[in-house]
């Protein structure tokens, strides 16, 4: 792996910075405190380039490495992790496994306009009682000729109530189990499908997150992703992408906990002295340093065993498994470091933690990241 970014990653890394720097900081809280959508942020990404980063320009993308992703996750959820994790499921389960899969009329039909950040994508796997277990699906998709007839509920759906375009994971054969499995592309609108109301959640509370309804939705067979049968592997493949990103938001969302720390730690007094000087804090601030420049370095592994054409599975689970690990531990210490002022909203640090949690549990909990690590160290 060659440790030097190019000029055009660093550029995309300063174009992210300088966004979420000026135009993120504002109305953070508020839209954390009132679960507001981020519904003009997400427009600005959509024209910076950020929904469709590595999508081909042909279909309107930036044609963009994964390591570039990667670098504009972090800076972004530095920040807003509510606005990362919008732009995640955007770039890496629709419009990758749109891109990959899609039929040439499919990506002409959805990914000019989820590129432009004109609409926003979302993608349905968990239900009630498949999250972990995903080929358990209780949503069917009954095969009638032209059409498949959709019927079940979808839950935890990020973009849930925003998006206009679902990919949405159900069983057409279930005496093939998971070789049964297709993936439809749903859109808001079709008769028999209905979202119901937003989760109140802990924490990336910008971000909407509700369950589907699907009652008798027609669904045309032009809008299955790839063969008969193919969608649990499609799933599969999008979520260990899913997982770099979801791995640079945990980064993130780490280095903006550690970042506020750093400069609360000069700035604030005790004892005669800023607390910068006491080793209590320095040894924190030592851990969180190592511990996010180790995290970073897995992210980049990942994304570059994909930019590659590496197996990126393992690399992609581990960065996960540990960038998660990394917020969680460092979002924590950041709230020790500010004392009082850490446990109050002015001071990020608290949303930092709440936030930092999601990441242990979305595109696969951690327990999941070591199945599937250790499954590829066993094979
Ligand atoms: N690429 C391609 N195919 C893959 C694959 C990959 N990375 N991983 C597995 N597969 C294939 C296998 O080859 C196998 O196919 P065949 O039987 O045809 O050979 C098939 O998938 C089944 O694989 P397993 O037998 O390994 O399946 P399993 O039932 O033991 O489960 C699992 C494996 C890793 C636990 C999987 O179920 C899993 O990843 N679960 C977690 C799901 C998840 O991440 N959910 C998150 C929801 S999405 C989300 O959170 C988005 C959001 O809102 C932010």
């Amino acid at each position: 792996m060659d440790f030097q970014l190019t000029e055009e990653q660093l550029a995309v890394q300063a174009a992210a910075r300088e966004f979420a720097q000026n135009e993120l900081w504002a109305g953070v809280i508020e839209r954390d405190e009132h679960q507001k959508f981020p519904a003009e942020q997400i427009k600005k990404m959509g024209e910076l380039g950020f929904m469709g980063m590595m999508v081909s320009p042909e279909y309107g993308g930036g044609g963009m490495d994964t390591v570039s992703y990667v670098l504009a996750m972090e800076e972004i959820s530095k920040v807003d992790a509510s606005c990362s994790v919008i732009m995640s499921v955007n770039n890496s389960l629709v419009c990758w496994g749109l891109e990959k899969y899609g039929t040439e009329e499919q990506k002409r039909k959805y990914l000019p306009r989820l590129t432009s950040g004109e609409i926003i994508g979302a993608f349905a796997l968990s239900e009630p009682e498949a999250g972990s277990d995903a080929t358990s699906q209780r949503t069917t998709a009954d095969d009638k000729g032209d059409y498949y007839l959709l019927n079940g509920t979808k839950n935890w759906i990020t973009n849930g109530t925003t998006a206009s375009v679902y990919l949405v994971v159900a069983q057409t054969n279930p005496e093939l189990k998971h070789r049964g499995i297709n993936v439809l592309i749903v859109e808001k609108g079709m008769d028999g499908f209905q979202t119901a109301p937003k989760e109140n959640k802990l924490g990336i509370r910008g971000s909407d997150t509700c369950s589907l309804l699907f009652t008798d939705v027609k669904v045309p067979k032009e809008n299955r992703i790839g063969e008969d049968g193919f969608g649990f592997k499609f799933a599969m493949q999008v979520l260990a992408g899913g997982r770099i990103g979801i791995a640079a938001q945990a980064l993130g969302i780490a280095s903006g906990a550690y970042e506020l720390s750093l400069k609360y730690s000069k700035e604030r007094k005790a004892f005669g002295v800023p607390i910068s000087q006491h080793q209590a804090i320095q040894f924190k601030l030592a851990d969180m340093a190592t511990n996010i420049d180790a995290a970073r370095l897995l992210c980049l592994q990942s994304a570059h065993d994909k930019d590659a054409h590496q197996d990126y599975a393992k690399s992609g689970a581990m960065a996960k498994l540990f960038a998660s690990k990394v917020a969680m531990d460092t979002a924590v210490e950041a709230v020790q470091i500010h004392g009082g002022y850490g446990f109050v909203k002015e001071y990020h640090v608290e949303r930092m933690m709440r936030d930092a949690k999601i990441t242990q549990i979305y595109e696969g909990t951690s327990e999941i990241q070591k199945i599937v690590i250790s499954r590829e160290i066993l094979k």
